[in-house]
């Protein structure tokens, strides 16, 4: 019998049945754009392919590896293998050995034979993986065509946030969890959860019951843009076991979780809870309505204190981050101004008004700089809204500038770090366009893509020093008026997107080019199921003469 005539007609169809799966290009031209990307193009390129394996070889790439295998399963219908050995050929191995200053650093090599992910942290490979997800032009049952050559890539920033307000309106577990898998595909890093306010204090915290018995529900919530309410009582709150489940699967991405309990304001839903932290007594109803409340806890009772001191016992066992954040933004005086209490605690504190601060934000200060010392005790170091400064603050807290830039550049020139997150450019739920866009917040203009892509984060006048100071940027969504997660999606795609370049790409700024980029993006939302505003890509309807 002539062996090779009955072999080789197998192998031709294996070959044919291979082959019959059409190839797409992938495209290494990604948001955030890859800092260098060096096509090698004689050389074949690597195809991805039902067969390829993908080699971990310890627990943090094998996390990485089930992470990848199934963003690529939504994106080309087959979950490639996972191994411990590389095989010859056809592979893509993931390694964190690259080493060097910047944590975040990848590189991608890609041959026909392999693809090989060195990242100089398992934080790091996975922002190669991303990019190799990205890389793919859309969902369909193809393989993929890697082209041959190296992607080098870093970010410019440390700190990528984006906040995420589950107090004016609250959103289950799993949209957390949604939210948290949005963010990762933009290389994001930190979630900033906005947990308590005074429409709803969210967290458990099991040595205060009542905060989440009483504090996370009110009777009823303000109707749209009018002075009516509905009487539908609303709430929800995070368990502690369910708290540990989304810093979990946030770390399995690489992001952080850091909580914020806003303080000394924006506590209306806590005094509902434990009337007697506030400087009247009370009573007081959880929040049914938007804005600045002039009920805050009350800086001159000693039980304050005891209260903060427990609420961060359990906040600190909840969340490992190294920061927690403490607020300090939008806290009214008017009740300390005529609280014999406070009155009381800023004479024995000898704190008098200056041409810098009054007496009432001196106090402020020593309510934020007792949680901050509280904090440090415990290994952890705090950042707060940039109203902090007001009062004066130790320059190991880190200012988040929010009123605009003034606040961030004032910090690092002080030797803050800073967080920049200006709402002019930043607020996510500003709308998108003057016209024909949802009910959002009005009290800022629109914030279409292109002036979120416009930010530069650096003042020109910076020094090198200065510069250092700012570690990020963030984009906040608060949800007065996002009451599902459809919505929350929708506002913070695709300008998460525009965000992402700010927070991670070098160089200079091409909105053109990155539209391209963007709008390729958008399969992978497609492919995801995310709802985005789609009219940016629509071309105007041509006018027929
Ligand atoms: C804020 O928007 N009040 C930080
Ligand atoms: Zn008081």
């Amino acid at each position: 019998m002539n062996f090779s005539k009955l072999f080789f007609p197998v192998l031709a169809l294996a070959a044919a049945s291979c082959s019959d799966r059409p190839a797409v290009e992938a495209d290494y031209q990604t948001v955030p754009l890859p800092e260098n990307i060096s096509l090698s193009a004689d050389a074949a390129a690597f195809k991805f392919n039902p067969k390829t394996r993908i080699v971990a070889t310890d627990s943090a790439q094998t996390v990485n590896a089930g992470l990848f295998a199934g963003y690529v399963n939504t994106l080309t219908g087959f979950s490639p293998e996972i191994t411990d050995k590389a095989p010859v050929n056809n592979y893509i191995r993931l390694k964190s050995t690259l080493g060097g200053d910047n944590a975040d650093a990848y590189t991608i090599t890609v041959n026909a034979d392999s693809i090989v992910v060195d990242g100089a942290t398992p934080a790091a490979t996975f922002y190669g993986l991303q990019t190799l997800r990205k890389a793919i032009p859309g969902a369909g049952k193809h393989d993929v065509l890697y082209p041959a050559g190296t992607v080098t890539d870093s970010p410019r920033f440390a700190y990528r946030g984006t906040l995420f307000d589950t107090s004016r309106h609250y959103f289950s577990p799993d949209s957390v969890k949604m939210f948290i898998d949005m963010i990762a595909l933009h290389n994001i890093n930190r979630f900033h959860w906005h947990i308590t306010d005074d429409q709803g204090w969210r967290l458990e915290i099991k040595g205060l019951p009542e905060l989440t018995e009483k504090g996370s529900v009110r009777t009823g919530t303000i109707i749209d843009k009018t002075e009516e309410y509905d009487s539908i009582p609303y709430g929800g709150f995070y368990t502690q076991d369910e708290v540990r489940d989304i810093v979990k699967y946030a770390a399995d991405r690489h992001i952080t979780v850091i909580p914020e309990i806003d303080l000394p304001g924006h506590m209306q839903a806590a005094l509902a809870s434990y009337p007697e932290l506030g400087c009247t007594g009370g009573p007081y109803e959880v929040w049914r309505r938007w804005g600045v409340s002039d009920n805050v806890l009350c800086a001159g009772n000693d039980s304050v204190y005891t209260f903060l001191d427990k609420v961060m016992d359990e906040v600190t066992e909840l969340f490992p981050s190294e920061y927690i954040h403490i607020g300090g933004d939008e806290c009214p005086k008017k009740h300390w101004e005529e609280c014999p209490k406070c009155q009381a605690k800023i004479k024995s504190l000898g704190l008098k008004s200056d041409s810098h601060s009054t007496a009432e934000q001196k106090l402020q200060s020593h309510v934020m700089t007792h949680v901050a010392e509280y904090l440090a005790k415990k290994g952890r170091k705090v950042i707060g809204w940039d109203e902090i400064l007001e009062g004066g603050v130790d320059t190991s807290t880190v200012i988040m500038s929010w009123r605009g830039t003034q606040g961030g550049i004032a910090a690092a020139q002080a030797g803050h770090d800073a967080i920049m997150t200006p709402n002019q450019y930043m607020y996510f739920d500003f709308r998108q366009a003057d016209e024909g866009e949802p009910i959002a917040a009005n009290w800022g203009d629109a914030l279409p893509l292109e002036k979120v892509y416009s930010y530069e984060p650096i003042p020109d006048e910076f020094t090198p020093e200065q510069a250092a100071h700012i570690i990020g940027v963030q984009a906040n969504l608060w949800c007065e008026y996002i009451p599902n997660y459809r919505q929350a999606e929708y506002m913070e795609m695709p300008r998460i997107g525009a965000l992402a370049e700010v927070q991670w790409t070098k160089g200079p700024k091409d909105f053109d080019a990155f539209m391209k980029r963007i709008e390729r993006l958008t399969k992978i939302y497609d492919a995801e199921g995310y709802n985005y505003r789609k009219a940016y890509f629509e071309t105007q309807a041509e006018t027929a003469e």
